[in-house]
């Protein structure tokens, strides 16, 4: 036999009906049947031949307790027959009968948003439906983006109970795997959690209509044989409800099942209409999380982020939140503004507390205008003060919300998720506007539109402070709809009037905020532009908050503030290292802050902007984890072809021990690096070769005493 070496790409063997999608580093493949069965082949690393994969067959059943399709890897196991594993959807039909019988109708080579993509489309063996599996292909970056659309032509509804993205099969071996996932809630999202796969399920999800802070949908899952670490990854691009299963059985296979989450989720589907799950994005990397923090970061900066937006760098912003609260008054804007500038600050943002009644958190969502007390001429005349000082100017909103004192409340009882004889659940005094229902996604576009464009604004934080409740809409049920479709439809309703925003503003920045971290995801991430990362913003806590994060979005995204969280315990130093390492962010009340600190913190803001297209575009790796430490220690690396930028804390300095020294990755072996120490005047620089730097090491020039930091270049002479 002849091996022709695989090219990367979509390639079909059409006489044995099996595909191959080959990238950079792996392979991603599956075969149908004699019976029509889609079956999973292989992924993982990158195959020479076709002729390499065998043909799809349904193995024999293990015993009448396992039978054959209960341990098959179907590419979308539907709930049906003798399948007992995990399945990807579930549907009732008019008739009552509650499974699927998908067979293999057809499969065709595309391209779906300039990526090469393979549609396969299934159909039941006995009624009118269709589900297309999309399967894109992100040829560099090892990245397999699936979706599935169900496409029904019977006379009768049908419902949908479940409609994953994706079912990805992983293959079986001896050698532990580590499942790793970040966890959290408010002030401490995005931590690293890590156990052992063994039998059984875990199980990572969100019931709150939000993504949520519990968990982010996020997996990776490593295994390490003798050198090379192989990591299967993979992010969910949903903001509504979502679940991720990792399900292992004894012999050491595992599935991970994900999408919409199952949990109270109905949606009716009539004839001649389609419904098309959430996209979820898998990789395979042999270079660890490193690796697969790569590959997510350059797809979000590529396929996900919008356009022109992510080509620009992110400015440096002061938001007034810490500073303020809801005590926010023109002049006090105005007197924040003026330091902002003079620190270097290009966007000003009021935070909340600038319409009606929002003295504090009990009256005024839903009200949308400035507050005639606080602003007796509107917002304009501070737009235009903050213009002149040379800084754009940006305005925090929560349209999802309404307090029940408001008049958009008074006016519109109706319009939040409720049961007609339950309470309406309060959480932070407020309600939830539903979604769903077009005219509140009419009001809100019009209203949020009125208010960009009269005022100058350039940004929009977009918050959304609780999670849904009561989860009812009787308006829908009367017309003989499916209420359980809120749950996704929420999140759809979210992403219209952000779309439509988007479209008649089209240099509009939105930065997704759910108190702090709770809507992080790839799915948000296609109509904002940065994400809130958490509301605890002491730098301690921070590291480890952001080193979860980073595993999963851009720097470009990760907005970190210096506030006046540990101001006079730590370092400035280490409070603008700490957030520099994201979209760097001013939050702390500068009307306090002495000139020395302006000063200071002005000196790093100018430095942020020097190596600002190194830090949020270059390829980032976590060099000392402060996960693996406890935070004792943590180093970031941000490297492009031509440069580097290292970042390192050192939190205690009990023995007077010196860190070890750190190897730097990718840079260029035979190329002479320029070495200079960013900040510290009394520091000459060096060179040394990329070779010395990977395999000798930098020597870190971290001062004595506790919470220290620094900042090295790396300059390709
Ligand atoms: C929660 C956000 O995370 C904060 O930054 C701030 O915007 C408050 N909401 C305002 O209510």
């Amino acid at each position: 036999m002849s091996y022709t070496p695989l090219s990367t790409g979509i390639h079909v063997d059409s006489s044995r009906r099996l595909w191959a999608m080959v990238t950079a580093q792996s392979t991603y493949a599956f075969g149908v049947t004699n019976d029509g069965l889609l079956m999973h082949l292989h992924w993982g690393p990158r195959l020479v031949s076709l002729a390499d994969l065998p043909s799809a067959i349904l193995k024999p059943e293990r015993s009448s307790q396992e039978p054959a399709l209960s341990q098959a890897t179907e590419e979308y196991p539907p709930f049906g027959g003798l399948r007992y594993g995990e399945t990807a959807a579930k549907v009732t039909f008019a008739d009552g009968t509650r499974e699927l019988d998908l067979r293999f109708a057809t499969a065709e080579v595309t391209e779906r948003d300039g990526l090469p993509a393979l549609i396969v489309t299934l159909r039941d063996a006995a009624y009118p439906l269709t589900v297309q599996l999309c399967y894109k292909v992100d040829v560099e970056n090892d990245l397999i983006i699936r979706s599935a659309t169900f496409a029904s032509e019977a006379n009768e509804t049908l419902r949908i109970e479940r409609a994953f993205s994706a079912v990805w099969h992983l293959p079986r071996q001896y050698a532990p795997r580590t499942l790793t996932t970040l966890a959290g809630q408010w002030l401490g999202e995005t931590r690293l959690q890590q156990r052992p796969l063994v039998a059984g399920t875990a199980l990572i999800e969100s019931r709150r209509g939000i993504t949520g802070a519990t968990a982010n949908p996020w997996f990776a899952i490593e295994s390490t044989f003798e050198t090379t670490t192989e990591t299967y990854f993979g992010a969910l691009a949903w903001s509504g409800n979502w679940v991720i299963r990792a399900t292992t059985d004894i012999m050491g296979t595992t599935a991970v099942a994900g999408g919409i989450h199952e949990h109270d989720f109905t949606w009716l589907l009539q004839s001649g209409e389609s419904f098309t799950t959430p996209e979820f994005v898998a990789g395979f990397a042999q270079d660890g999380l490193n690796g697969a923090r790569r590959r997510l970061h350059h797809y979000t900066r590529e396929q996900v982020l919008p356009k022109p937006q992510v080509l620009q760098p992110r400015p440096v912003l002061y938001n007034s939140w810490e500073a303020t609260f809801f005590d926010v008054t023109e002049e006090g804007q105005r007197k924040l503004a003026e330091r902002a500038a003079r620190l270097g600050v290009e966007l000003f943002v009021v935070d909340d507390g600038w319409f009606p009644a929002r003295v504090n958190d009990h009256a005024g969502l839903g009200d949308w205008r400035p507050d005639p007390v606080k602003f007796p001429h509107g917002l304009k005349p501070l737009s235009e003060y903050v213009k002149s000082l040379g800084m754009q100017f940006g305005l925090w909103v929560e349209p999802e919300m309404v307090n029940a004192d408001s008049d958009l409340y008074r006016a519109h009882p109706d319009w939040i998720y409720h049961f007609p004889r339950r309470p309406r659940s309060e959480a932070r005094n407020q309600l939830v506007l539903n979604m769903a229902r077009t005219d509140v996604q009419a009001y809100l576009i019009e209203v949020l539109d009125k208010l960009v464009a009269e005022n100058g604004i350039d940004f929009l934080k977009w918050d959304m402070n609780r999670p849904i409740s009561e989860p009812g809409w009787s308006d829908e049920i009367e017309r003989g709809g499916e209420a359980r479709e809120i749950w996704v439809r929420h999140a759809l309703g979210v992403y219209a009037v952000m779309d439509a925003l988007r479209a008649s503003h089209p240099d509009l920045v939105i930065e997704s905020c759910s108190s702090g971290g709770s809507r992080a995801d790839l799915g948000i991430l296609r109509r904002t532009d940065q994400i809130w990362t958490s509301d605890n913003t002491h730098p301690e806590a921070r590291l480890f908050i952001q080193e979860g994060f980073s595993l999963v979005f851009p720097a470009r995204v990760m907005v970190a503030w210096v506030t006046d969280q540990g101001r006079g315990l730590l370092p400035v130093a280490y409070r603008c290292h700490v957030s520099m390492l994201g979209t760097l962010g001013i939050g702390g009340n500068l009307v306090h802050w002495s000139d020395a600190e302006m000063d200071e913190v002005a000196n790093w803001i100018a430095i942020y902007k020097e190596i600002r297209p190194l830090v949020q575009d270059g390829d980032q790796y976590w060099l000392l984890s402060p996960h693996a430490t406890h935070g004792e220690v943590a180093a970031v690396e941000y490297v492009t072809a031509e440069e580097a930028v290292v970042f390192a804390f050192r939190r205690a300095d009990l023995f007077g021990e010196l860190l070890p020294r750190l190897r730097l990755l990718k840079l260029q072996p035979e190329a002479n690096y320029r070495i200079e120490v960013l900040g510290q005047n009394d520091s000459a620089s060096y060179a040394a070769s990329g070779a010395a730097l990977m395999s000798y090491g930098l020597s870190l020039p971290l001062k004595r005493g506790p919470f220290a930091s620094c900042i090295v270049r790396l300059r390709k002479q």
